[in-house]
């Protein structure tokens, strides 16, 4: 199985930084590794000219939302069918940044990720437990919840992604340990196999939180890590370019 290594943007990035980038990608990784999947997802307006730029590329791109329903008067938003139109792959739905700001509920992420699976959209479902839950021992009854609210009923093998991304571990450079990783992925991919009942093989799930250049090959080596979701240390075309040599190293 290949290993997904995505870069998110969140909100950075101009035209002249999406140029180095790819610049710098395109230096180091003129071709991407046998066995990765490497997949950028700046903000939306940057989306054609990364996708101009890495035309010989084979990064996939993505968007880090989308909207639940596919045309409309929804002024501001951007529907996953055009996603698909101007060259996305991939959307992340779900992120705790959006849950958090923007009062996104499971409810809601299930029907992006249902509306990004009917475009030809995979959708990298985001779910994790804040500290506060962690600390009160509720990380898989937080996670458990999340799986069964955000899955839509088009979810199946090979169509979406889940996304383990621990709150706290978001832009703090604290991660859990190796165990830790493990532990809550295996719970996770089997609530999942057992909930849509797809072979835990199939279950993919990406770490994310705090993933650098020189964590990401321990944390990639892992047999139940799918890949990794990169936030800061994804801006940087270099650091990012790191990360995904750190999948084959
Ligand atoms: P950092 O890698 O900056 O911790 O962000 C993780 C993240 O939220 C990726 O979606």
């Amino acid at each position: 199985m290949k290993k997904i290594i995505v870069a998110n943007w969140k909100m950075n990035g101009s035209s002249e930084s999406t140029k180095k980038w790819a610049q710098d990608f395109m230096l180091l990784i003129p071709e991407v590794p046998y066995g990765v999947e490497a997949v950028a997802c700046p903000p939306a307006p940057l989306i054609p000219l990364l996708n101009y730029l890495m035309d010989s590329s084979e990064v996939k791109l993505g968007a880090q939302d989308c909207h639940a329903k596919p045309e409309g008067a929804f002024t501001g938003e951007t529907s996953a069918e055009l996603l698909k139109d101007i060259g996305c792959g991939y959307v992340i739905v779900g992120h705790s940044e959006r849950r958090t700001y923007n009062s996104e509920s499971n409810e809601i992420v299930s029907a992006k990720a249902s509306s990004a699976i009917k475009s030809g959209l995979i959708p990298i479902i985001c779910i994790g437990e804040t500290k506060e839950q962690r600390d009160r021992g509720d990380t898989i009854k937080v996670i458990n919840q999340q799986i069964d609210e955000s899955l839509p009923k088009e979810a199946g093998i090979g169509n979406f992604i889940l996304a383990y991304e621990p709150v706290w571990a978001i832009g703090s450079g604290n991660l859990p340990t190796m165990d830790e990783i493990k532990q809550v992925h295996d719970a996770i991919i089997a609530r999942v196999s057992k909930s849509i009942a797809i072979e835990t093989s199939k279950v993919y799930v990406l770490y994310g939180g705090s993933v650098k250049a020189d964590n990401a090959g321990e944390i990639l080596a892992l047999s139940n890590v799918s890949g990794v979701l990169v936030g800061g240390a994804s801006l940087n075309g270099q650091d990012f370019c790191k990360i995904i040599l750190s999948a084959v190293s």
